[in-house]
């Protein structure tokens, strides 16, 4: 009987084979065999895509398709051809983690058409570090032009992961993350939030990407997007029986339309990130090497990776406000902070202790009128406010060889942004600075366009390329997620795009796991202006009633320089909390912010991490390690040193009963030495940090 069985099995599977004959498959193996990737076209001319990790189906077969308008490509597809292609390289970023990155990937293509006539083709890349495809539309025989309606692709999991997760929301990335398995992702916490206040969450069951997720035997996989251009940003809405996600991608004002291209066009790249651990996450190069190289030409020596201190954190923490008139009042401001003497003072301060930019807000007209609804575009961004001496200020910063970082915030309100930019620009340059900021608070203006939408991406994009004709770096606060434009685009520096230091300021804040989430799933795609530094962790400096903190101790500041990644960090604190604590501060004045090497020699997502780097063009190496609320003793083998050499190490660590929500302040400074292979223990509080440097 189970012999007849087992025949009878074979047999039907063979059945199964013929009758599909027509089905296409082509795979591709990562370069060390553990990844293999798959393009099908199912029998009825379905395309989809297969991961297997280490021998497991971790991705069974998922739909993938467009539907264009008059076109359906998710069916009825036939293949007019199909290709393979390898490539190794490595390249060299401008700035970064590591000094060199190597791209080496096997490649399948399929070149299909649809019944209508229109030719799609799909491209995957199969890397050590994960896959990435993408949908390519060749301008032969194809329209000038195409609407697409919806993007088909899913990724069909086999799972219940454990995920790390933000909500979906068209106009905000400025939201805590949270960690559950993944049937049981649910915004509805998030719904009536007003912070941040211009949040648009549509599908309670749907996550930004990046989304990090780690399986029951340890692997992480994370979904993201790489190079973001001319294409709405990549959200996933859950299926949550199915354990399926597929893409959700924001439309334009017309709701039927996600985006209008003209032929060639190919669409983002949507990647997914797989490492054994989640430290492997940590050093995962696949976004980077899936975007195209640099587009910046000539000399690059403008674009600095640079330590900043600005008149910023005082406006948040009320101690100078960005208004120079009070219209209410019908009076000048009484706090004004952009004053000329108080750049000065920061130009001073910055020269004295070796940093590169002073951030200034609220120095242009407009800031007053922001919240007029009536008067919906107020910024002008080469008119200064009368107190702020921009002549004057631009003579003294260069005479101290510091530069302005510019704040651009445009409320969201595009199109008046755009008409200024050439001018605006302009007399950023002449006035001997290249650095702006740039701000897109509240919502977006034309009305009916979101943050993540195709057009503010245009936007965004645009940004980039019209800075870097005029040579000016940029840090952008709530624009989309980054994608690793910053490998074509160095000038991109950081972008904010999720919830901040600032937070900590005025809203409930952000617990101690946050940071060690960000690392693990938004700065997957690139680096962040967090604004780290907190020395002064209870807020209540102006106003006695202020209740709010950042959670944190001291030594976790120290540590957030290390292991938050970006070539522009800001010091955030007021400077007379900086020079109460010389001592801690030194380790700020020394951390660099571009590096030759990176390890990461302990990780868990939303836990802890520990991550040693080694400064560019410099045998030094810096270590920081930070935890959550739980506190942690680690021991770490200094395998990463140099052998038969000494180092001198300065260790910055929460001192006796240092505890975050009750005692903060505490750090304490020693010096030992070392050498390669001996250990070193690290003791993290509560909340708390360790940062070191290894002098060599
Ligand atoms: C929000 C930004 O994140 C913050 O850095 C800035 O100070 C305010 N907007 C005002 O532009
Ligand atoms: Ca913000």
């Amino acid at each position: 009987m189970i012999k007849r069985l087992f025949f009878l099995l074979v047999g039907l599977a063979a059945f199964i084979r013929i009758s599909s004959a027509q089905a296409v498959t082509q795979q591709a193996q990562s370069p060390n065999g553990a990844i293999q990737g798959s393009l099908v076209l199912t029998e009825k001319g379905e395309p989809g895509f297969k991961v297997r990790y280490k021998g497991v189906e971790i991705i069974p077969f998922s739909k993938l398709g467009m539907a264009l308008q008059g076109h359906d490509l998710s069916k009825n597809l036939t293949l007019i051809g199909k290709g393979t292609a390898s490539q190794k390289g490595v390249w060299r970023p401008v700035w970064g983690e590591v000094d060199e990155i190597t791209d080496h990937y096997n490649a399948i293509q399929l070149e299909l058409k649809s019944k209508s006539g229109i030719r799609m083709n799909v491209v995957m890349r199969v890397y050590d570090e994960g896959i990435g495809f993408r949908y390519e539309f060749p301008s032969d025989e194809n329209p000038p032009q195409i609407m697409i309606e919806k993007e088909l692709t899913e990724f069909q999991l086999t799972e219940d992961y454990k995920v790390w997760w933000a909500p979906s929301d068209w106009d905000s990335n400025e939201h805590t993350y949270k960690n559950t398995p993944l049937t049981q992702i649910d915004a509805t916490s998030y719904l009536g939030d007003i912070e941040p206040f211009n949040q648009r969450i549509f599908n309670v069951h749907a996550v930004q990407t990046p989304v990090t997720m780690q399986s029951a035997t340890g692997y992480c996989m994370a979904i993201a997007e790489a190079g973001l251009i001319d294409y709405g940003a990549l959200h996933l809405e859950l299926d949550r029986d199915a354990k399926r996600f597929s893409a959700r991608i924001i439309p334009t004002t017309d709701a039927n339309v996600i985006s209008k291209n003209k032929t060639p066009f190919h669409t983002p790249w949507r990647a997914v990130l797989i490492n054994s651990s989640a430290a492997g996450l940590l050093t995962n190069r696949l976004i980077l090497n899936l975007n195209e190289p640099c587009k910046i030409e000539g000399d690059l020596s403008w674009i600095k990776p640079q330590k900043y201190v600005g008149i910023w954190w005082e406006m948040h923490v009320g101690k100078s406000g960005w208004n120079y008139r009070d219209l209410a009042a019908k009076k000048l401001s009484t706090n004004h902070g952009a004053t000329t003497e108080n750049v000065k003072k920061h130009i001073d301060f910055a020269a004295k202790h070796g940093f590169g930019g002073v951030l200034v807000e609220g120095w242009n007209e407009g800031w007053d009128e922001w919240f007029n609804v009536n008067k919906p575009e107020v910024f002008d961004f080469t008119k200064p406010y009368p107190d702020y001496n921009m002549p004057e200020i631009s003579r003294y910063a260069k005479e101290k060889g510091v530069k302005i970082i510019v704040h651009n915030e445009t409320a969201a309100a595009v199109e008046s942004y755009e008409r200024q930019i050439p001018a605006a620009y302009d007399y950023i340059r002449q006035n001997g600075f290249n650095a702006i900021k740039t701000g897109y608070v509240g919502y977006v203006l034309p009305k009916g366009e979101w943050h993540d939408g195709q057009y503010m991406i245009n936007h965004f994009n645009r940004v980039l390329e019209k800075a870097a004709e005029k040579q000016i770096m940029v840090v952008a606060h709530e624009p989309v997620r980054p994608s690793g434009l910053h490998r074509t685009w160095p000038n991109f520096m950081a972008a904010e795009a999720a919830r901040g230091m600032e937070f900590n300021a005025w809203s409930k804040g952000n617990d101690p796991s946050h940071e060690l989430t960000l690392i693990f799933t938004r700065l997957l795609g690139g680096p962040m202006d967090y604004t780290p530094g907190i020395f002064q962790v209870e807020l209540n400096q102006f106003d006695p009633n202020k209740k709010d903190r950042v959670r944190t101790t001291v030594a976790k500041q120290l540590a957030l320089y290390v292991d938050l990644y970006s070539p522009v960090q800001m010091a955030a604190d007021l400077l007379e909390n900086y020079e109460k604590r010389p001592d801690v501060f030194q380790f700020i004045k020394d951390v660099p912010t571009d590096w030759s090497e990176t390890r990461v020699l302990n990780a868990a997502i939303g836990d802890y991490v520990t991550i040693a780097r080694r400064e560019k063009n410099s045998d030094n190496w810096f270590v920081g390690s930070m935890t959550d609320e739980t506190p942690r003793q680690f021991k770490i083998k200094l395998d990463f040193l140099e052998p038969k050499r000494t180092y001198e190490v300065t260790i910055y660590e929460d001192g006796p009963k240092a505890h975050y929500l009750d005692n903060p302040y505490p750090v304490n400074i020693r010096k030992v030495k070392v050498k390669k292979g001996q250990t070193l223990k690290i003791n993290l509080a509560a909340g708390g940090g360790w940062a070191a440097k290894f002098d060599r």
